[in-house]
């Protein structure tokens, strides 16, 4: 296994393996990177849905998202895909998947089938970085503060208004659940601290008003989403990036129009999250 970090902060590229057989320890010893660098990239893989599904049961259960649109293949495997005359893409603004759930998932694996000729990045952002780069007193007052995750206004009834890419997204009635999560968590697997607001579930910190929230929760988006905090990664057919949802936050970039762009993800289930002392 080789490994090549992307930024001195984030993301590692990871040559020399062949996800289809890979030993229970080479998959330890990718989960402590992951854990390291919230994300990884394993170029020149062959995988069928079955195959990449194999290869995420060995980090864990899997976690079907109720939203996405699966595969024909294999209902575990969700389909990516935006076509020519799609307007809206998945993931288009910086997100944490599954903060709404009590649980979170860890992290997804997303394998690239087709990639449009420009466009269709994806950018990551180091929360572990973001919340490190903030002063002590700031620090200090996040640890012991929660916020409110939802997913009601992105999957659910409540984004019926706009033009919501319905065709992709299924079960609005599903999205009803909201969860409380510590701001700053310390992450499962490395123990280092890291922040846990993101601008597309976090609705307000627990005990605040919405819009006493709003601007302290602006400015941690806008200071976490800054370039020293983020990657921004080009994808080629045949990569399977993962992404621990403990460590980062993504964005799919939704500037290839009349392009298509074809993915598939599956997801891993996490831990219970529990704060910093
Ligand atoms: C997602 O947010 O799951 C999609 C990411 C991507 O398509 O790059």
């Amino acid at each position: 296994m080789n490994v090549t970090h992307i930024s001195e902060i984030l993301g590692a590229e990871v040559e020399g393996i062949d996800c289809r057989d890979v030993s229970d320890d080479d998959v330890a010893v990718l989960q402590t990177l992951l854990w390291d660098r919230g994300m990884l990239s394993i170029p020149d893989q062959d995988l069928t849905p079955d195959s990449q599904l194999a290869f995420a049961e060995k980090w864990g259960a899997i976690n079907v998202n109720r939203f996405f649109t699966p595969v024909a293949e294999n209902p575990q495997v969700a389909e990516v895909l935006k076509d020519p005359d799609q307007e809206l893409n998945i993931g288009g603004g910086w997100h944490t998947d599954h903060s709404y759930d009590e649980i979170p998932a860890m992290g997804s694996m997303l394998y690239a089938l087709e990639i449009p000729e420009t466009g269709g990045d994806t950018l990551f952002a180091s929360t572990y970085a973001a919340y490190s780069n903030l002063s002590e007193g700031f620090r200090q007052a996040l640890s012991s503060m929660h916020a409110v995750h939802s997913s009601r206004h992105v999957f659910g009834y409540e984004r019926d208004a706009g033009d919501r890419p319905r065709k992709r997204l299924h079960n609005p009635e599903l999205a009803v659940q909201d969860a409380v999560h510590p701001v700053v968590i310390e992450h499962p697997g490395s123990g280092r601290p890291s922040l846990y607001v993101n601008p597309s579930f976090t609705v307000r910190f627990d005990g605040w008003s919405k819009a006493e929230s709003d601007s302290l929760l602006a400015y941690l988006y806008r200071f976490g989403s800054r370039p020293e905090h983020t990657i921004r990664y080009r994808w080629k057919p045949g990569t399977l990036v993962i992404w621990d949802n403990r460590a980062t936050w993504h964005y799919a970039l939704n500037d290839y129009p009349g392009q298509r762009r074809l993915m598939h993800r599956v997801t891993v289930e996490g831990v219970p999250l529990a704060g910093i002392n």
